[in-house]
């Protein structure tokens, strides 16, 4: 069995949802507390032991490639003015020369395409794929038990959550078979099933262990749902020729895409953050016990 060691965060979404706070900088780029976005995804897939970090970026994301680069001038000035833990910090987060790789979808034609144009950097080999604007709060990352749930299986994992069975038509739903290890096999996947019709309350939270073989299946460039290339129907299509299984992932996930999401990441990681958790909820409480006047 080969070993995860590429992982692809596909950025180069419009994120329409977000406007107009996405209008020039990145959705990626905005901060959940004290890091940018994309930083909490790249950090989850370092701890699951990927060594190659590949971004299919687009227009205005040019940013994202500078937050991983070695910024020399800011590292010197840290350290001459004696700031070493901050410049500590700054470099273990900072992935190794080479480690990183950067390739653009040039027209944003949906999830499925810009997979797709990663298939060069990522060649014949399984990897991992992180949606860079999803985060997810849990001791150990959740890509660290996909690859855990790979090692036991083989083939494709999708990490997958539960939702109230109410809200189910807005996600991509997944059908459930036997059980195995810890999680199950998947025999089919439905996106925004109508309401009522969903195969279970199971969603796919944005994290993915696929096989290279999506790749011949996304060439084909078929448009899907909205006329995206969408990745789930590919993955339906691989589906049809190796198992698919799912991991049931129990921590909590954050959709930074949305305002709302993007709010709970803040709110969840400043309480969970023991220098600030304090001023934080006094600064909540006053605020319902006073809110402002309109
Ligand atoms: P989303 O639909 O959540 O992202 O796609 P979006 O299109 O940026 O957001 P809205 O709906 O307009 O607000 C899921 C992930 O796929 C990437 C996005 O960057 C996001 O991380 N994506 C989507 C691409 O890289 N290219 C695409 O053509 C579409």
């Amino acid at each position: 069995m080969k070993k995860i060691r590429k992982a692809v965060f596909p950025v180069a979404g419009l994120g329409t949802r977000f406007l107009p706070a996405t209008k020039a900088i990145p959705k990626e780029m905005l901060p959940v507390v004290d890091k940018p976005v994309i930083q909490y995804v790249v950090d989850e897939a370092r701890e699951a032991g990927i060594e190659h970090f590949i971004f299919v970026t687009g227009r205005n994301k040019a940013v994202i490639e500078d937050h991983f680069d070695v910024q020399v001038e800011l590292y010197d000035t840290l350290a001459q003015r004696g700031k070493d833990d901050q410049l500590a910090h700054l470099q273990r987060l900072q992935p190794q020369a080479g480690q990183t790789s950067f390739t653009r979808q040039q027209v944003p034609l949906g999830l499925g395409h810009a997979v797709w144009c990663a298939r060069e950097l990522v060649g014949d080999e399984p990897f991992a794929l992180l949606l860079p604007d999803m985060i997810m709060q849990s001791a150990k990352g959740c890509t660290s038990e996909m690859v855990e749930l790979y090692e036991r299986t083989g083939k494709n994992v999708i990490a997958v959550q539960e939702c109230d069975p109410a809200e189910a038509h807005k996600y991509g739903i997944v059908a459930m078979g036997p059980s195995v290890a810890n999680g199950f096999e998947v025999t089919g996947m439905v996106e925004k099933p109508a309401p009522g019709t969903a195969p279970s309350n199971y969603f796919i939270n944005g994290r993915y262990i696929l096989q290279p073989q999506i790749f011949d299946l996304l060439s084909r460039q078929e448009k899907g749902a909205g006329g995206e290339i969408q990745l789930t129907d590919a993955m339906l299509k691989l589906m049809e020729t190796q198992p698919f299984f799912a991991h049931p992932y129990r921590g909590r996930t954050f959709d930074c895409g949305s305002p709302e999401g993007f709010i709970e990441a803040n709110v969840a990681y400043a309480l969970s953050n023991p220098a600030m958790h304090d001023r934080v909820l006094g600064l909540i409480e006053s605020f319902l016990d006073k809110p402002a006047r309109s």
